[in-house]
């Protein structure tokens, strides 16, 4: 049965968790290059290759407008599906790229040995200009900083743009255990008390994995004829592709989690480093449902948003704003999906609904409104519930301040313990 508005409340509390969906023990994560770099809350790989298999044609292009690290393009091209992701984070397009390029084994670990040639002539003295900036300064000590940019400046010496990219990516994936960041958190905070990496070793770890997985992911791709698929990424909003009307036979996105971060500050470290950020305050405004973005007005397309935003208003304004932004950027994302979707093609999302400060965030209910309202359908039984085992997101709130912490603080509460799939089809 096809779902309408006025049954999205009383549906949602019938749908229990599916165990087909639930992906426990997983090694897809550290597959082909899908484990090149740590994402927040980036997609299961076998869940978007679950959808691929049972839900698109071998002539589909798929798209995801949220790609963050590129989980569904990377699935994309493994299955031989063309594919286009957009991602407004500089960040995600950079690791995206990295992923969805196979090297030639031999060729990137001759440049790789170029590289630890560098590494063993390297006597602290001999740098061209170390970066400035005070946030640099903030997150690495003097040593480490040097280091760093001893290895960024021979890897921007490296003439190969998509091996460059390569190295640029393994490099951002050890500014956190090579900084004062502490470890155990997404958000960004100092650890006093924490002994950062050394940026050799750990670089040299990190671009061993890589070289291994690069081995199996090119050879996956050779012997399938996969390797000259198109796959495309391209730094944009959401609400505003470039990808051509009617061009898309599938779109399997995960967009942010409202209330959840920011990811303008987790990506902090590689846009410091990398000149993506100038202005910390106006990179944030362009992520959707930030508290930063938008205007004071809270009203919104949706009915069950509206309610919810209502109840929020009364405990907490800015989380009231950062819901309502969020609803209406989402309504925005979803004409853009109906203008690129081929007649007949699906939307596949993935949400979770969250609780701050005893209010639920009926997240996947008020898409679900958002997506019959464009003139979406959705049958009953694609609304699929599933636990998540894992997945990288922040999951205890404190009950009172709303703020994520840790399962040993009295007042915690879980918030993502499970999560939507959505599928809707283009009317
Ligand atoms: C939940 S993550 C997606 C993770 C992805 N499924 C993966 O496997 O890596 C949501 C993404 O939305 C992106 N995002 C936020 N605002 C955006 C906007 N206005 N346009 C495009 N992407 C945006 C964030 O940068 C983030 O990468």
């Amino acid at each position: 049965m096809s779902l309408t508005v006025d049954k999205i409340n009383d549906h949602f509390k019938t749908i229990s968790l599916n165990d087909e969906w639930r992906f426990e023990n997983s090694r897809s994560t550290y597959q082909y290059s899908h484990g090149y770099h740590r994402y927040p809350a980036k997609f299961i790989p076998d869940l978007v290759k679950k959808i691929i298999e049972e839900r698109t044609d071998e002539n589909d292009v798929i798209a995801d407008l949220f790609a963050g690290c590129g989980t569904t393009l990377l699935e994309a091209k493994l299955h031989g599906r063309k594919s286009v992701g957009v991602d407004i984070n500089p960040v995600a397009e950079l690791i995206t790229k990295a992923k969805i390029t196979a090297h030639n084994p031999t060729r990137l670990k001759n440049v790789y040995d170029s590289i630890l040639t560098k590494i063993s002539l390297y006597d602290g003295t001999h740098i061209e200009e170390l970066k400035k900036h005070d946030r640099i300064d903030y997150w690495f000590d003097s040593e480490n900083k040097a280091k760093i940019s001893y290895l960024f400046e021979h890897i921007l010496d490296i003439e190969n743009k998509n091996i460059r990219i390569f190295f640029l990516c393994a490099l951002s994936n050890i500014f956190k255990n090579c900084s004062r960041w502490l470890q155990s958190s997404t958000k960004p905070q100092i650890d006093p008390e924490k002994i950062p990496q050394d940026p050799f070793q750990a670089f040299s770890k990190q671009v061993k994995f890589m070289l291994k997985t690069n081995d199996e992911f090119y050879s996956h791709l050779k012997s399938n004829g996969f390797d000259r698929i198109r796959c495309d990424i391209r730094m944009e909003d959401a609400r505003r592709t470039s990808i051509r009307t009617n061009s898309v036979g599938a779109i399997i996105t995960s967009p942010p989690y409202v209330t959840s971060y920011e990811y303008a500050d987790i990506h902090q470290l590689t846009g410091y480093w990398y000149d993506f950020i100038d202005d910390l305050l106006d990179f944030r405004k362009r992520f959707i449902g930030t508290f930063y973005s938008r205007n004071e007005d809270l009203s919104t397309q949706s009915e069950i948003g509206d309610k919810i935003i209502k109840k929020l208003k009364k405990k907490d304004l800015r989380a009231a704003r950062e819901v309502a932004n969020y609803v209406n950027d989402m309504y925005d994302v979803i004409i853009e999906m109906k203008r690129i979707l081929k007649p007949g093609g699906h939307v596949c999302i993935v949400i979770g609904n969250t609780t701050f400060k005893d209010v639920k965030i009926l997240s996947s209910e008020i898409i679900t409104e958002l997506l019959l309202l464009n003139d979406f359908s959705i049958k009953e039984e694609d609304t699929i519930k599933r636990a998540i085992p894992v997945k990288q997101i922040p999951t205890i709130r404190d009950k009172k301040t709303g703020r994520f912490t840790t399962l040993e603080s009295k007042n915690s509460k879980r918030v993502y313990p499970e999560e939507y799939i959505i599928i809707a089809s283009n009317n």
